[in-house]
C-alpha cells in the first residue's frame, strides 16, 4: 500500500515553540515547531514512561517531556536526562519520528517518506480549521464537496478547497483554504462552516 500524506493543521496555527496533539493514520502524534521554525511530528509517547510528549515544551531545537524533563533532539534522539545530568543518553532511547512537510499553507505528515510531495492546493489563503464529530464521507457529502484528501467546491457562494483529516469513524478535521479575499466573504464562509458542523453533528444527511 502506498504511503499517504495526511493534513494535520494550518501552518500558521503552529508557530515556533508550540506543541499540540494530532491524529494521522490512526496514530496519535505530537506536532511541534522548533525555535528556528522546523516542523516535526513524533509519536505522542515519551520513551521514558510513555507519557504524552504533546504535554511537553519546546526549547530551542528540542522537545522536552513535561513529566521528568527528558529532552529529545531533531532526530528523536534523547539529549538529556535531568536526573542523571552527567549521563550521555544511549542512542537506543529514541522517539518514533514521522515525516512532516509544509505545502500550500498546510502541515502534512506521513509515517515514512511518501514517493510524492504533499498535494498542492494552489494559490489559496488559509481560512481556518475545524473539527467535526462526524465521519469524513458524511461531512463532505453534506457540504457538497468533491474529492478525497483535497476536496473542492463552493460554500456560502465562495470557492473552497478543504484538506481533509480523518480522525476516527465519527470524527474528522477540515482545514479550509479559499480564494476569497474580502472580510465579509470570509466571515460568511466561516459561519457556513459552523452551520455545516452543527448539521453534520446533528446527523443530517445530504439531500
Ligand atoms: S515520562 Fe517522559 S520524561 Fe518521564
Amino acid at each position: 500500500m502506498s504511503i499517504m500524506w495526511t493534513p494535520v493543521a494550518l501552518s500558521r496555527d503552529v508557530p515556533p515553540l508550540v506543541v499540540l496533539p494530532v491524529v494521522a493514520g490512526g496514530r496519535e502524534l505530537a506536532l511541534w515547531r522548533s525555535a528556528s521554525g522546523r516542523i516535526a511530528a513524533w509519536a505522542d509517547r515519551c520513551p521514558h514512561r510513555g507519557m504524552r510528549l504533546s504535554h511537553g515544551f519546546v526549547r530551542g531545537e528540542a522537545l522536552s517531556c513535561i513529566y521528568h524533563g527528558w529532552s529529545y533532539g531533531a532526530a528523536g534522539n534523547c539529549l538529556r536526562i535531568p536526573a542523571h545530568p552527567d549521563l550521555e543518553p544511549p542512542e537506543t532511547i529514541r522517539v518514533a519520528v514521522h515525516v512532516a512537510a509544509e505545502a500550500g499553507g498546510l502541515i502534512w505528515v506521513a509515517p515514512s517518506a511518501p514517493e510524492a510531495p504533499p498535494p498542492d492546493p494552489g494559490a489559496l489563503q488559509p481560512l481556518r480549521s475545524l473539527t467535526v464529530e462526524a465521519g469524513t464521507a458524511a461531512v463532505l457529502s453534506l457540504a457538497g464537496l468533491a474529492g478525497d484528501t483535497l476536496a473542492r467546491g463552493h460554500l456560502a457562494g465562495v470557492e473552497v478547497t478543504v484538506a481533509v483529516q480523518p480522525i476516527g469513524p465519527a470524527r474528522c478535521a477540515l482545514h479550509v483554504l479559499t480564494g476569497a479575499a474580502g472580510a465579509a466573504e470570509r466571515i460568511a464562509l466561516s459561519r457556513e462552516l459552523d452551520a455545516l458542523r452543527r448539521r453534520a453533528e446533528a446527523g443530517e444527511m445530504a439531500a
